[in-house]
């Protein structure tokens, strides 16, 4: 391999679906518009907790162009799936469609209207009368403990005995932070597209995991799984609410096969906020002391979620809090509390986000008690080996991204004294915080061929979100094969490809990579057998002294074929590889670090918050492509400047219905609030995790930000903000405090 090779492993080079995704031609869930395709619209729940007691669908019936309307009275046998990710049959929500009669939140499918057109399925879904039998729904997590108290969660850790540490400390804090319940708003709407073929089910889906979707309609449909191709080629992001089948999916696919034609079926935006789960609200208390010398004897992290009545979801607020600190008495918690909404999910850096907003905030505050720089605090108190676990840390550059990113950003000028730094009307705050994910990488399996005309083919069953994997693929099948860019084909996105990953947990790049890397050694390898063969291009030669060059092999004394003459003299198509790779070891602890710094504005006259610039450093080990791995931290510091500012899905107390659950009252970060961001990438292989040392990107850029920014508020306005997000009611003095759900 020539360096110019080598060096295509960390080039920003373009999106190879880029041009597709301009264009238009870009085929997501929806645009799969099959001949006599039947059009699917909900009947949703409009209370959030009793029974169906009545449903009519005589009208609705009779409006131009109904098919059939499906309920619980009138819906083929379904089967239950285990949910197991390790079986790969998980879904969220376990309780299936129309199961019963029972409503457990606002916005559940009562009926499924289907029409010939979307407009026809629209309008008569309106007309289905639903009654019900309401009860008094649980709204909240205050109301959630009141009537349904806690049950144990799970990823519970204890170490050392925190509580007698604390008694005897000599400075402790004892805070409890909130955080609410944020929907994920991906631009692609959630949509299934689904028919049945002499038995064989095609759905395309808004999926992050097609094969882990194959075997839960598997299992849904008590059929063999190699019957069902479940296709997501590009995905308009999910953030986690695409990970798993929900119940819109697995109805498109039961009406298809009883109407025995085609149907589609879009969740409208308001649905997306009730059945397609949610970051669950959470209430985290944080204790913890120090000793004289400012450094951390006890730090206790209890945790309670948010989940449905039909299924326990547990948000891990305390993951990271186990490892990221050195703390010899430590214990960590995690429980549940029951409320009437739909059942929560993953959304982007799910535990660490909301956990390090409150982690992350209390040391700020356990550096204030202590007088201690929350910098220096930090660097005093960081953990330098996984005490948790009892391992190593298989790459740890918290320290160096830390210092970095403190001195890009210019933490040396910042005066700690409260609302000391001024700028006109404005008043400048500065705040910091470590960010945390672990490091993941699944079994995976993939293919790769060299063909006859020069170019080459890799696929794997995993899918591209919009994160650019459909580009590290082509990168590594160019770096082991020599064969330029454009002239790789990539395939993503189909249940029939080689078992990939899920995309998700930012273990995507990890997983895969690997297994490309690996297929594309066996292409070569196959390549090298047809070359050495008796009547190859190199008969006689050994393979091992064959290497690649210029898109074909050269010998020890310089002759070089390209791959396409040695296909051509062998009478070969194609070269072929495939590889299988193993889920990580437990050598080591495998997680990935960094640190952001945020400077916010704080006009006291006009009340005006905004976050006007983010330094963040980030040690997620090789960066695969200098672009799209950017491009990944700044969106996710868009996404947190959205949870510490704005996002709030809110419920009425009353009766636990949402009430902000659209775009236009949903507020997320605009162009206007985006700040100034400089991401440094600390760019150091992590060889002990796979071959390339990438430990995947996309979620930790959220993780820590939402604290940075409370901390710099705190900085600006001295207001200790523990519960997010952080309205400009809490920063105004005077105004009395509504308590958000
Ligand atoms: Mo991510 S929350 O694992 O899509």
């Amino acid at each position: 391999m020539s360096d110019k090779q080598q060096s295509i492993i960390g080039a920003g080079v373009p999106r190879i679906d880029g041009p597709d995704k301009l264009s238009g031609r870009a085929n997501y869930a929806a645009d799969n518009l099959p001949p006599n395709l039947a059009y699917g619209y909900g009947v949703f729940s409009t209370v959030a907790s009793g029974k169906v007691s009545q449903l009519s669908v005589d009208e609705a019936r009779n409006m131009p162009g109904v098919i059939d309307i499906f309920h619980h009275g009138h819906f083929p046998t379904l089967y239950h799936t285990p949910s197991s990710l390790a079986q790969g049959n998980k879904v969220e929500e376990t309780r299936l469609p129309f199961e019963d009669e029972r409503v457990y939140y606002e916005g559940q499918f009562v009926a499924l209207v289907v029409a010939d057109t979307f407009e026809n399925a629209r309008a008569a879904a309106r007309r289905v009368k639903v009654t019900y039998s309401a009860d008094k729904a649980v709204a909240n997590l205050e109301q959630g403990l009141e009537a349904n108290g806690t049950r144990a969660g799970s990823g519970n850790h204890e170490r050392g005995d925190a509580a007698s540490a604390f008694d005897s400390a000599a400075t402790t804090i004892d805070v409890t932070y909130r955080t609410p319940v944020e929907t994920h708003n991906p631009m692609e709407m959630h949509a299934s597209t689904a028919w049945w073929d002499n038995g064989d089910l095609t759905i395309f889906d808004a999926s992050q995991g097609v094969v882990v979707a194959k075997g839960a309609l598997s299992k849904i449909f008590a059929m063999p799984p190699e019957r069902i191709t479940v296709h997501a080629p590009y995905i308009g992001s999910g953030f986690g609410s695409k990970l798993w089948t929900w119940p819109h999916a697995i109805a498109t696919a039961a009406a298809s096969r009883e109407l025995r034609r085609p149907v589609q079926l879009v969740v409208p935006r308001q649905q997306m906020f009730t059945t397609t789960g949610h970051r669950p609200e959470t209430r985290q208390r944080l204790r913890l002391a120090t000793d004289d010398n400012g450094k951390l004897v006890s730090l206790r992290h209890e945790s309670i979620n948010t989940t449905s009545f039909t299924d326990q979801y547990v948000e891990t607020c305390g993951s990271v809090t186990k490892s990221l600190y050195s703390c010899p008495n430590l214990t960590v918690s995690h429980e549940t509390t029951q409320v009437n909404r739909g059942t929560p999910t993953s959304m982007r850096a799910p535990g660490a986000a909301p956990g390090l907003f409150a982690l992350e905030s209390a040391i700020d505050e356990m550096a204030d008690a202590a007088g201690v720089d929350p910098v220096q605090f930090r660097l005093d108190n960081y953990a330098e080996r996984d005490e948790s676990k009892d391992l190593d840390f298989s790459s740890n550059h918290i320290v160096e991204a830390t210092k970095r990113a403190a001195e890009r950003f210019g933490w040396a000028d910042r005066n700690p004294k409260i609302g000391s730094m001024r700028e006109g009307r404005e008043i400048v705050g500065y705040g910091m915080a470590a960010c945390n994910w672990e490091a993941l990488k699944m079994a995976c399996d993939a293919r790769v061929s060299i063909r006859a005309d020069g170019t080459a083919f890799a696929s794997c069953a995993t899918q591209d979100i919009g994160t650019g994997t459909y580009t590290i693929v082509a990168q590594t099948v160019s770096d082991v094969t020599g064969i330029p860019i454009d002239r790789i084909t990539v395939k993503l996105g189909d249940s029939s490809y080689p078992d990939g990953p899920v995309s998700g947990g930012s273990w995507a790049t990890a997983t895969t990579l690997p297994a490309i890397a690996g297929a594309a050694r066996n292409a070569l390898d196959e390549m090298k057998r047809y070359a050495t063969g008796s009547n190859g291009a190199f008969a006689g030669v050994s393979g091992e002294e064959l290497e690649v060059a210029n898109g074909g092999l050269r010998n020890a004394d310089g002759r070089q074929v390209s791959f396409a003459e040695i296909l051509e003299a062998g009478r070969y198509g194609s070269a072929d590889g495939e590889a299988h790779t193993e889920a990580a070891d437990s050598k080591y602890s495998y997680r990935s670090f960094g640190a952001h710094f945020v400077e916010v504005r704080w006009d006291p006259g006009i009340s005006h918050l905004r976050v006007a610039r983010v330094v963040s450093a980030i040690d997620v080990g090789k960066v695969i492509n200098e672009t799209t791995a950017r491009n990944q931290v700044e969106g996710a510091v868009v996404m947190g400047i959205g949870m510490g500012l704005f996002e709030a899905t809110e419920y009425d107390e009353r009766n636990a219905r949402p009430v902000n659950n659209d775009y236009a009252e949903y507020v997320v970060p605009v162009h206007a609030d985006q700040p100034e961001i400089d991401v440094i990438l600390l760019d150091y292989p992590d060889l002990a995790f796979n071959e390339y040392g990438a430990r995947g990107i996309g979620e930790i850029g959220v993780t820590g930000l939402a604290a940075a920014v409370a901390n710099a508020v705190h900085h600006a306005t001295g207001k200790r903000i523990r519960e997010l997000p952080i309205t400009l009611d809490k920063l105004m003095d005077d105004v009395p405090q509504a308590r958000s759900a």
